[in-house]
């Protein structure tokens, strides 16, 4: 059930009733599905093990691939973060005040005897604290004690799709994703304004590690802390040691996968592949579009089954309907999603990761 976060009248203002009810249901255990600046999550009380074990079941998540939990921005996050996590390096402390709230979640040791489910059995656990306006109206009611109701600290709450596919970025999508579950309440935030999930940045190893690139850049951690980000290199190097890393689920090859096979390709192959069909593909028997193509150059095709979709410019703008793109070629029913690889530049890094991904 879609339920709008906003009402338009004279301009834009909260639903208080929507935000309540969310909270409600939140406070009842219940999931919910949440907006936030990068995709739509499936929430639930982080500190609530029934109502969290229910994420990983909706979702079909392995039990234990850890969830990101969510706090509240009203003290720059610290109360949430004082809630969940142990000690936090300097370091942490300075990615929170540069970056929350905003799309960058940090890893950090957990607090005994909190968020264990949530963590899927870690010792470490992964905090954000989203910058969207009903995300951060949730969390704020939830933090006011109420008479018969404790206070809740956080919400649990992975990307809102089933287990291994394309992430939303509408609460329509997140309908899609759970049509078997009509009572969901899925507040509507508007589209997600960045489009991929947060950066994720592990803060349990001396040193920052980059286990997922999103929109805040490497580049922008690094000069944010003053520290150099350990590479993947190192990370390996330290796994051999026998320090061994909690993998990030996000960081399984296959992942973000729409229903179609996507290929990564340069521009210049592309062109080819697309004059060696010809107008081949338009003589298929079966009706509708058969391979969908996302380019930043323009490309000619005379053949009436490609889908010609141009990819912008700009890497931001790009990430913010990349997911909404795949799932409107899915929607197609092509067979085949031809991607022109991004550009070979930092702020692509997110984009690329996630086609990457979707291309294993
Ligand atoms: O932008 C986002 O991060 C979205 C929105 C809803 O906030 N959430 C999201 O959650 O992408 P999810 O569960 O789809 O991805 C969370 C990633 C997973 O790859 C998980 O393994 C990793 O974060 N993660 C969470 N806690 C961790 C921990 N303690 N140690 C290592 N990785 C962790
Ligand atoms: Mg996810």
């Amino acid at each position: 059930m879609i339920v709008s976060a906003y009402v338009f009248a004279d301009g834009v203002e909260f639903a208080p009733e929507a935000i309540g009810a969310a909270a409600q249901a939140l406070r009842a255990g219940s999931l919910i599905g949440l907006p936030t600046e990068t995709v739509y999550g499936l929430g639930a009380d982080a500190d609530n093990a029934t109502a969290v074990a229910a994420i990983f079941e909706a979702k079909g998540r392995p039990a234990d691939h850890p969830l990101i939990v969510h706090v509240a921005a009203f003290d720059g996050g610290m109360s949430g973060v004082a809630h969940y996590a142990g000690r936090v390096p300097s370091f942490a402390q300075q990615l929170m005040s540069a970056f929350w709230p905003g799309p960058l979640t940090l890893i950090l040791p957990r607090r005994e005897g909190v968020g264990a489910v949530a963590a899927g059995g870690q010792n470490t656990i992964g905090l954000r604290c989203p910058a969207h306006p009903v995300a951060q109206a949730v969390l704020a009611a939830l933090r006011q004690p109420t008479a018969d109701e404790p206070v809740v600290w956080g919400v649990a709450a992975p990307s809102a799709n089933r287990f291994g596919r394309i992430s939303p970025t509408t609460a329509r999508h997140v309908a899609d994703e759970f049509n078997d579950r009509p009572e969901l309440l899925i507040l509507d935030g508007g589209p997600c304004e960045v489009g991929i999930e947060s950066t994720i940045i592990d803060c349990t190893r001396g040193a920052p590690v980059l286990l997922r690139p999103g929109a805040i850049t490497s580049e922008q951690v690094a000069a944010a802390c003053g520290r150099k980000l350990i590479s993947p290199e190192e990370l390996e190097l330290l796994e051999a040691q026998g320090q061994v890393a909690p993998r990030a689920s996000g960081t399984l090859e296959s992942h973000y996968a729409p229903n179609a096979t996507v290929r990564l390709m340069d521009a210049q192959a592309l062109q080819q592949a697309l004059d060696l069909l010809g107008n081949d593909v338009g003589k298929s028997a079966a009706p509708g579009k058969t391979i969908a193509i996302y380019s930043r150059v323009p490309l000619k095709s005379s053949a009436c089954q490609i889908e010609l979709r141009r990819m912008p410019s700009d890497a931001a703008v790009t990430a913010h309907e990349l997911f909404s793109v795949l799932r409107e070629f899915d929607a197609l029913r092509v067979k085949l999603i031809w991607v022109e690889t991004p550009p070979d530049d930092v702020a692509w890094d997110g984009v690329r990761d996630r086609l990457q991904r979707a291309a294993a």
